[in-house]
């Protein structure tokens, strides 16, 4: 595929921030808002992807969102996060402020090179204090365009909704004005593993960011050391989809075994080509074990 195959794809947005800031309750208002636009049925799923669509300048602009736990123990899952996203959305508490796993959640998203959008949160609570949360954010280099910095930050409050249009706004803005999402989704799909879990009745399930080109239903696929005929896509509100394009999460089933968070995984000629790739990632695997158990 030639440059000019290339095509607009929507920012994916990883969310950040400290253990309690309201990250999944921010997500859930802003699926709420977008409902309201015009979608059936309520929140069906918690895959922690999710892609909504909200109105800039008259034009209709997706965004997907991944949640991630602000938990200390999930460092590695922070790091990864930044790794496959395009802008980070840092949620802080205003009442809490600053804390350790924002911090953390900064220096990921700074080392990734990732244009950060700030949520301060909860400014719907008591105690809240969204020009102290600015104070502390600028003393770490994260400085808001209204100090003369180039970070949007938005108030927010996922309880009474204040807010969330104006964040949606700001990341596109940031998108457009920091980077070029593009993508030819006439290739075959490519992507990550975002997470993935062993359903009793469907088998491995995995939930997937397609990245570059298009997944559909009947490709045969990668997955870590997983392999398979795609037998379904489920969108986030758990509705079937024939193929998902750049930048769509969706679940994934027809895998042989669970793939790891942050896999990678691949649109393959046959199933016979995706056995024989995931069977020899499978022993190299047990090789790097056996020889890391005898050292
Ligand atoms: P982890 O995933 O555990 O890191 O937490 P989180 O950041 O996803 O926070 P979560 O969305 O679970 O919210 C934590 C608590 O804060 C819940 O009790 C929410 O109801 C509450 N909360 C979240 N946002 C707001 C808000 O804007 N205002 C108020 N008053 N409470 C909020
Ligand atoms: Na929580
Ligand atoms: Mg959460």
């Amino acid at each position: 595929g030639g440059e000019d195959e290339l095509e607009a794809r929507p920012p994916v947005v990883t969310v950040m921030g400290h253990v309690d800031h309201g990250k999944t309750k921010l997500l859930d208002a802003i699926r709420k808002t977008n409902v309201v636009g015009g979608e059936a049925g309520g929140i069906t799923q918690a895959i922690g992807a999710y892609q909504v669509t909200t109105e800039v300048d008259g034009e209709e602009r997706a965004i997907t969102f991944i949640d991630t736990p602000g938990h200390e123990a999930f460092t590695a899952m922070r790091a990864r996060g930044a790794k496959s996203t395009d802008i980070a959305v840092l949620v802080v508490a205003a009442d809490d402020g600053v804390m350790p796993q924002t911090i953390e959640a900064l220096n990921h998203a700074l080392a990734a090179e990732v244009p950060i959008v700030v949520a301060v949160n909860k400014i719907d609570r008591e105690g809240a204090d969204p020009t102290k949360v600015r104070g502390q954010l600028t003393e770490y280099g994260l400085v808001p365009e209204e100090y003369g910095g180039d970070t949007m930050f938005v108030d927010v409050s996922a309880i009474t909704g204040v807010g969330l249009e104006q964040l949606l706004e700001a990341v596109i803005l940031t998108a457009d004005a920091a980077l070029d999402l593009r993508a030819n989704p006439e290739m075959d799909g490519q992507g990550v593993a975002i997470e993935a879990h062993l359903d009793k009745g469907r088998g491995p399930v995995a939930t997937v960011l397609v990245q570059r080109g298009t997944l559909h239903v009947g490709d045969s696929i990668v997955a870590g050391t997983g392999y398979g005929r795609v037998r379904a896509l489920l969108d986030d509100h758990g509705q079937n989809v024939d193929e998902a394009p750049p930048s769509f999460p969706v679940q994934v089933l027809g895998l042989t075994a669970v793939p790891g968070a942050g896999d990678s995984f691949i649109v393959v000629d046959d199933d016979r080509m995706a056995r024989q790739i995931a069977e020899r990632r499978a022993s190299r695997l047990r090789m790097a074990a056996q020889a890391a158990s005898t050292r």
